[in-house]
């Protein structure tokens, strides 16, 4: 009860001062192995540094409760050429330039479904400046599919296996500036 009343505010981030406690909400809320979470450490050390990178923090109390990061999308970032066959197979190539990836977002649990997790996105994308947004999720009906998808995320290729994963993902994409509740209506869902 007393964590609903602390006050939550969303502001940028030093995205590689951060990184451990990153990934410790990322544990919480994603569900990381302590191997993956030394892997994804030395991962986002080198996205802190890529041109354009993005980083937002939800912080209560000083604490990291949330994290959304992205950057302009590059054809030769890892993740870019494992989903450039996926969209040119389906004739969405032109998704790969000029727009906007989603890297992470993720808040804990405990302060899940209250606007913090839209709001990074939103903010995130707004500071972009690009007219699209692209990001990868996991091929099931998750809260995350739920709210990209209410936001104006449509799929754009499925089912996209990246390596070292099990599960398959979906690559999704939005016209930016993201929808508003406002603009869904009454049945957006
Ligand atoms: C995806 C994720 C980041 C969303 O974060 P969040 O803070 O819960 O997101 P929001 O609160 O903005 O929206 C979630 C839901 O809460 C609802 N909500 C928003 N503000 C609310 C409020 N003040 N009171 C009650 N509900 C609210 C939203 O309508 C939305 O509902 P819907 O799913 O029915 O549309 C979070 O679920 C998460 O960390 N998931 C695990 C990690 C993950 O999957 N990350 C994405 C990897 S691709």
């Amino acid at each position: 009860m007393e964590q609903q009343l602390t006050e939550v505010t969303v502001q940028p981030i030093d995205l590689a001062a951060w990184a451990p406690y990153a990934l410790e909400v990322q544990s919480a809320a994603f569900g990381l192995s302590p191997e993956e979470v030394a892997v994804r450490l030395h991962i986002v050390g080198r996205h802190a540094l890529q041109p354009g990178v993005i980083a937002l923090g939800a912080l209560s109390a000083g604490q990291l409760v949330g994290f959304g990061y992205g950057m302009p999308n590059q054809r030769e970032h890892w993740w870019s050429t494992v989903i450039e066959p996926h969209l040119e197979a389906r004739g969405h190539g032109d998704w790969l330039d000029g727009v906007f990836a989603v890297t992470e977002l993720h808040v804990l649990p405990q302060f899940q479904g209250r606007g913090l997790g839209s709001t990074l996105i939103r903010t995130l994308c707004e500071r972009s400046g690009l007219p699209r947004s692209i990001l990868s999720a996991i091929d099931a009906e998750t809260p995350a599919r739920r709210l990209y998808r209410s936001l104006g995320y449509r799929d754009l290729a499925r089912p996209v296996r990246f390596p070292n994963t099990d599960r398959p993902y979906v690559v999704m994409g939005a016209r930016l500036p993201l929808l508003d509740r406002t603009d869904r209506g009454p049945d957006f869902r």
